[in-house]
C-alpha cells in the first residue's frame, strides 16, 4: 500500500512517501480502507521532533482517520465488513482514567497512524460513523473534537448558561464553540482575523474579540462578562496566553490546559490560580467512551464539523503546509483518491 512516513525530525518536507505491506489485523483488530483523515497541530509538531510525549520514529503519521472495514480479526464481534468507522486517538484507552498502556497508544505518535491507504484499529477502541456524517467530516472527530468534549463536558461538566472562552479559530476551538452552543452555553471566541470572527458568529458565537487589535484581550473578555469571568477556558495557546487566560476565569472556574500554539515552554502558573481558587485541568485528548458520547451528541444535534479545505492523498504534504500558514478555520482534511 501507499503510505507516508515520518523518519526524521527535519520538518514537513522530510515526510517520505513509501510503499509498505498492507497490515494484517490481529484477532481483536480491524483493517480499515482509509477514505479520509484530518490534520491536527500536533501532527505538524511531530515532524519537527521534541514533542513532549509519544514521539516515536519512523512512524506513519496522523491520528484521525475514517474509512471502511475491509477485514476483521477472529474475535471481533462489534464490526462487520463494510462498516464505516473512526478510531479513538488512544488505541488502548476505552473508558475511565488513562493508564500507562493507554498513554503509549497514541495513533501517529507512538503507534502507526492513518496517513496510508489502509490502517489497523483495535475494535474496542473504534466507533461507528453515524449516517449523517461524510467520511471527511467523521475524520475530524478523534483528536480535536474529543479534546473539546473532554474539557467541556467530561471534566468541565458544562451547564446551560455557563460561559466558555475559546482561543483562536483552529480545530479544537471551533469544535469547542459548536459543542458549547449545542449544550446551551454562552461563548466568547478570539481570533487574529475579523473575517474568521464573522464566520464564528455565523456558527453561533455570542461574543468575539480580535486578539491582534486587542493585545489585552483578557480585559475585553472581562468587560463582556461584566467583570465576572468565564466558567471554562479551552487554553490552547500555552505559555504565551496562559496568564491572560487565567485572568479571564471566574472564581472556582476551570482552565482546561490543552495546547502549546505559542511554543513548547511550560506556562507560568498565575497567582490568580490561588486567589480565584481556579481548577487547572490537564487534558490529553480522551477515551473511546468520550468519543462515543461526543458522536452521539453531535448526531442528536446534527452538528457538522467545519471543514476548511480538503486535499487529495497524493498532496498530503500540501495539507501540512496549509496548516502551517494558520489561515484555516476549523479542520483540514486529506481524502483518498481510490
Ligand atoms: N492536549 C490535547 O489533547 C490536545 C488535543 C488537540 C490539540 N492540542 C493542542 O491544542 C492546540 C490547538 O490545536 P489545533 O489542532 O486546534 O490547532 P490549529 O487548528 O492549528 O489552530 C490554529 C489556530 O490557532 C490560533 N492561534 C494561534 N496562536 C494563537 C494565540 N497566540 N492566541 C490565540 N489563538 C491562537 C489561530 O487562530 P486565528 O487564525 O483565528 O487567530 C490559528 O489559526 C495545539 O497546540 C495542539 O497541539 C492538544
Amino acid at each position: 500500500m501507499q503510505a507516508y512516513r515520518v523518519t526524521t525530525a527535519d520538518g514537513i518536507d522530510a515526510i517520505e512517501q513509501v510503499v509498505m505491506d498492507t497490515p494484517t489485523p490481529a484477532s481483536d483488530e480491524i483493517l480499515v480502507k482509509m477514505k479520509a483523515c484530518s490534520l491536527n497541530y500536533r501532527d505538524m509538531l511531530i515532524t519537527m521532533g521534541g514533542y513532549v510525549r509519544n514521539d516515536v520514529r519512523p512512524i506513519v503519521p496522523l491520528s484521525d482517520g475514517a474509512g471502511e472495514v475491509v477485514s476483521v480479526g477472529s474475535e471481533v464481534t462489534n464490526f462487520a465488513l463494510g462498516d464505516r468507522v473512526i478510531g479513538n486517538f488512544f488505541q488502548a484507552w476505552k473508558k475511565g482514567k488513562i493508564d500507562d498502556e493507554g498513554l503509549n497508544s497514541a495513533m501517529g505518535g507512538s503507534i502507526d497512524g492513518v496517513l496510508a491507504e489502509y490502517f489497523i484499529l483495535k475494535a474496542d477502541c473504534s466507533v461507528k460513523i453515524p449516517d449523517y456524517l461524510s467520511y471527511a467530516e467523521a475524520a475530524t472527530l478523534p483528536c480535536a473534537a474529543t479534546t473539546a468534549w473532554h474539557a467541556l463536558v467530561s471534566v468541565g461538566e458544562l451547564k446551560p448558561n455557563d460561559t466558555v472562552l475559546l482561543l483562536g479559530t483552529g480545530g479544537v476551538s471551533i469544535f469547542g464553540l459548536q459543542i458549547a452552543k449545542a449544550l446551551g452555553a454562552k461563548t466568547i471566541i478570539t481570533s487574529s482575523s475579523d473575517e474568521k470572527l464573522a464566520r464564528a458568529k455565523e456558527l453561533g458565537a455570542d461574543f468575539t474579540v480580535n486578539y491582534s487589535t486587542h493585545p489585552n484581550w483578557e480585559e475585553e473578555v472581562l468587560k463582556i462578562t461584566h467583570g465576572k469571568g468565564v466558567d471554562n477556558v479551552l487554553e490552547v495557546g500555552g505559555a504565551g496566553t496562559f496568564e491572560k487566560s487565567s485572568a479571564c476565569v471566574k472564581p472556582n472556574g476551570t482552565l482546561s490546559l490543552i495546547g502549546i500554539l505559542t511554543g513548547l515552554e511550560s506556562p507560568p502558573i498565575s497567582l490568580m490560580t490561588i486567589f480565584n481558587l481556579l481548577r487547572i485541568q490537564g487534558i490529553y485528548v480522551g477515551s473511546t467512551a468520550m468519543l462515543e458520547q461526543l458522536v452521539s451528541t453531535m448526531e442528536a444535534h446534527q452538528i457538522h464539523p467545519e471543514i476548511d479545505k480538503s486535499f487529495p492523498f497524493s498532496k498530503a504534504i500540501d495539507a501540512y503546509h496549509w496548516m502551517a500558514q494558520a489561515k484555516h478555520f476549523g479542520k483540514i482534511v486529506i481524502e483518498s483518491e481510490g
